[in-house]
């Protein structure tokens, strides 16, 4: 049994509450994609965490933990995470880190300032886009090299090289030094150099046994590289298809496939945004839905639901079933708005514009539901909800064509309404 936890929109969907819900009957959950520029909310046994790189499968002991080779780690980030967690339940999850998944060092966060790409794209300023880029350029560190001290020492000499050649002006690039950043790294991976492994063969058996494996995404479909809005994007594959290529096995074995979307849109960090809304209305949905990123503290944008997005993430991700969340946030509006078509020029269109430039150009054409006033935070059953909520869920699901599975009406995990869906 395989699941997918798919982003549907610009991140921050809720996806760490639907994995921590699922990953409690799950043999393996398997992040595959990002490193902590994402932070997944999870709510355990009343504690709240802000996980950035650790699966969420790791709050129980039944999930076997994977960090698959499309990820980027930071080693330091990873420990305090994994430490912290180990404080919170006891006892110490079992984690994989795929000896091809490449490592953050903090040269990364340097040239992200230096590139400007934090002031440029919004990005998290956590190193994200100089490490793929490595690894594009095949200069990137794995987590393999960790187990060869030498090896790791030698091509972080040459790694430092080029830098200093390509930033002669730079202090800080000037004071770099392999052996530190390799004594500090090595310091860092220390606890986890026993569970650097090929991850791929590890994920496949588990395929092949029929475990109950969880395939945990980061970011969103909004926000892929290559489909998403670039440049203001991530630089690693969000979607269904960067999930093969990011574990190493074919994705038509992934058979359960969950599109978690938020029941209006958010995005943090810079880039088009048709649907946003400011003022009174975008101020209600940033307080009421506690928009602040989970990993920079920023205060996301705000607007309606945008179906013309919604359509385009679906052809990406493939959903068999939707998970919305955060409906019980449009509690009290009295009209709910809903894109179906932007207004481009003098032309209406129903597809999603690729280029960032053109979908910037883009005016949303709104259709207006009614809204409800009832409170409905922690509502577990269906029928409960307002008639208003459940015509704007149903018209959600039909424009989309996908059946909804769960509708999430707070962040614990009770406070959800699961509809006929049987793998929690
Ligand atoms: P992720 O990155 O997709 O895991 O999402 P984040 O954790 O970054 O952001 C989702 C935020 O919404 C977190 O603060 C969650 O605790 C919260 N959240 C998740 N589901 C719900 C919900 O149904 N209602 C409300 N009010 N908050 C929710
Ligand atoms: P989760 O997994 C929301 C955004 C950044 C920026 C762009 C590029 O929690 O949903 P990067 O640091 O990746 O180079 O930044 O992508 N971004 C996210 N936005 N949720 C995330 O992850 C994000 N990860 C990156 O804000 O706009
Ligand atoms: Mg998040």
């Amino acid at each position: 049994m395989t699941t997918a936890i798919l982003g549907m929109q610009w991140g921050d969907e809720g996806k760490g509450k639907i994995t921590h819900l699922l990953a409690r009957e799950a043999d393996m959950v398997v992040r595959y994609n990002g490193g902590p520029n994402a932070g997944h909310t999870v709510i355990d046994r009343g504690e709240k965490f802000g996980i950035h790189l650790l699966p969420v499968g790791a709050f129980y002991r039944n999930a076997r933990c994977v960090l698959a080779s499309g990820m980027v780690i930071d080693l330091p980030v990873l420990r305090e995470e994994y430490d912290l967690i180990v404080d919170h339940l006891k006892w110490e999850p079992e984690i994989v880190i795929a000896e091809n998944a490449h490592v953050i060092l903090p040269y990364h966060k340097l040239l992200e300032e230096l590139e400007g790409g934090g002031s440029r794209i919004g990005t998290t300023r956590r190193g994200i886009g100089p490490a793929y880029s490595d690894k594009a350029a095949r200069v990137g560190i794995r987590a393999g090299d960790l187990l060869h001290p030498d090896r790791l020492c030698k091509k972080l000499a040459q790694k430092i090289n080029l830098l200093k050649q390509t930033w002669p002006d730079s202090p800080e690039i000037s004071s770099l030094s392999a052996d530190l950043l390799a004594k500090d790294l090595l310091a860092a991976a220390e606890p986890f150099l026993g569970s650097i492994k090929n991850a791929m063969p590890i994920i496949a058996q588990a395929l092949k046994r029929g475990d109950n494996v969880l395939f945990e995404g980061a970011q969103g479909a909004l926000l892929d590289l290559d489909f998403g809005t670039y440049p203001f994007v991530t630089s690693s594959s969000t979607t269904l298809a960067g999930l093969g290529n990011a574990i190493g096995v074919p994705c038509p074995q992934i058979d359960c496939r969950i599109g978690v979307m938020k029941a209006y849109a958010t995005r943090v960090g810079q880039g088009p945004f048709p649907t946003r809304v400011t003022g009174k209305l975008g101020n209600f949905l940033q307080q009421a839905g506690n928009e602040f990123g989970v990993t920079t503290g920023r205060p996301r944008g705000c607007g309606w639901l945008d179906l013309v997005a919604l359509k385009h993430a679906v052809a990406l991700n493939d959903p068999t079933i939707l998970a919305i969340t955060k409906l019980d946030v449009l509690s009290g509006l009295d009209e709910i708005k809903i894109c179906g078509a932007y207004q481009l020029g003098e032309r209406e269109t129903k597809t999603f514009l690729i280029s960032a430039e053109e979908l910037a150009l883009c005016e949303p054409i709104y259709e207006s539901l009614a809204g409800w006033k009832q409170a409905i935070r922690g509502t577990t059953d269906y029928e409960s909800l307002p008639r208003a909520a459940r015509t704007y869920l149903e018209r959600i699901s039909q424009e989309l064509q996908i059946p909804i599975g769960i509708v999430s009406t707070g962040p614990s995990p009770e406070e959800t309404i699961n509809i006929g869906f049987d793998r929690y």
